[in-house]
């Protein structure tokens, strides 16, 4: 099976789940909201489900767990992925990176203790960690692996040289990428067609990405994929304004949801990207049913149409 296929065509991504990241515990409340978002995915064909040790200070895999505990043989119906690499300041905002070998290890054990598992499906590096060194990461998770806590490994907020650094030390496949990319975060895309014109200077994805990733068969997922909104109801600027029109229009005609429009725009895109979508409102999951189980039908002429729309600008 390719990272693709065990990835899935959409993924939910749990940063909303278990309540406040200010909170000390979780409630009754938060396990039966991730009860009902999990059941909205599921239902919505959506079976890949992505964490990260800091989302909610640890409570999202925490209640996430619970919703395990309570759902026997829904651990073998899904796939599990989450990250570790980035430590949280008094404040809750980042405060420093750690991929130390021994940090990645001890980090992973407290992640599958939270979600009551024997092993994540997909463990990513949250960020790069400038003092990392390769060959410990690398150390890090081939151990992992070797002891069945680990089934696959990929990386997030990583560039192509990154990457190849990594795997240069590592003897397993890296097998996904995790960027922000969007219809809203359009670098991703930028970067393949400003190539010679002074604006590349300032696109902010590293050049050769996405090209690498798809010549490796690394999965890219995107975060942020829903554009937290701006184009199916919390639009804000103009081009929002405008290319929510053009959502709205399109999902019209094509008998399905605004959401589904703005996903299919990624997932149209040759590369395989899989959108990680993060609203916590099961009826917003719902609306996301036919991203995940139908092929995009988005013509060449409509894709390019949502990118100018968005973009508010025209192409050089
Ligand atoms: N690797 C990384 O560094 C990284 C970084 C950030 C996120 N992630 C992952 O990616 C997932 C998705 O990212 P994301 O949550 O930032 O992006 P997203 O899916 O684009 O946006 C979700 C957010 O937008 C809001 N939203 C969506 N549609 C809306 C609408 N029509 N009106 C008002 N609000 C709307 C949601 O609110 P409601 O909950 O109220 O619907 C939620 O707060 C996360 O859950 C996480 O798993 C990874």
């Amino acid at each position: 099976m390719s990272a693709v296929d065990e990835a899935g065509r959409v993924i939910y991504g749990c940063m909303g789940l278990g309540g406040e990241w200010n909170a000390e515990t979780y409630g009754a409340a938060e396990i039966e909201h991730a009860e009902a978002v999990v059941q909205a995915a599921l239902d919505s064909g959506i079976t890949a489900f992505d964490h990260a040790d800091i989302y909610g200070r640890g409570k999202a895999e925490a209640v996430f767990g619970e919703v395990l505990a309570r759902s026997p043989g829904l651990r073998e119906r899904i796939t599990v992925q989450t990250k570790c690499g980035i430590r949280l300041a008094a404040n809750g905002r980042a405060g420093h990176y750690d991929l130390r070998g021994a940090s990645i290890g001890a980090r992973v054990r407290e992640s599958l203790e939270r979600l009551r598992v024997d092993a994540v499906d997909v463990l990513l590096l949250h960020r790069p960690d400038p003092l990392a060194d390769p060959r410990d990461v690398a150390a890090a998770l081939s151990a992992l692996h070797a002891e069945g806590r680990v089934r696959a490994v990929g990386v997030s907020n990583m560039s192509a040289a990154q990457i190849t650094a990594l795997q240069a030390e590592l003897d397993l496949p890296v097998v996904a990428d995790q960027l922000e990319m969007s219809l809203h975060s359009r670098a991703w895309v930028e970067q393949g067609v400003l190539v010679n014109t002074p604006a590349a200077a300032d696109v902010g994805f590293s050049d050769g990405t996405l090209e690498h990733c798809r010549a490796h068969g690394i999965t890219l997922q995107a975060w942020g994929a829903l554009a937290r909104g701006r184009y199916t109801g919390r639009q804000e600027t103009p081009e929002e304004h405008a290319t929510a029109r053009l959502v709205a229009g399109l999902a019209d005609r094509k008998g399905t949801t605004p959401e589904t429009i703005v996903l299919w725009w990624l997932r149209r895109h040759p590369a395989g990207i899989v959108p990680v979508i993060g609203t916590a409102r099961p009826d917003r999951v719902r609306a996301c049913r036919d991203a995940a189980t139908r092929d995009p039908a988005l013509t060449h002429e409509e894709w390019y149409g949502l990118w100018l729309a968005a973009r508010g600008r025209p192409l050089p």
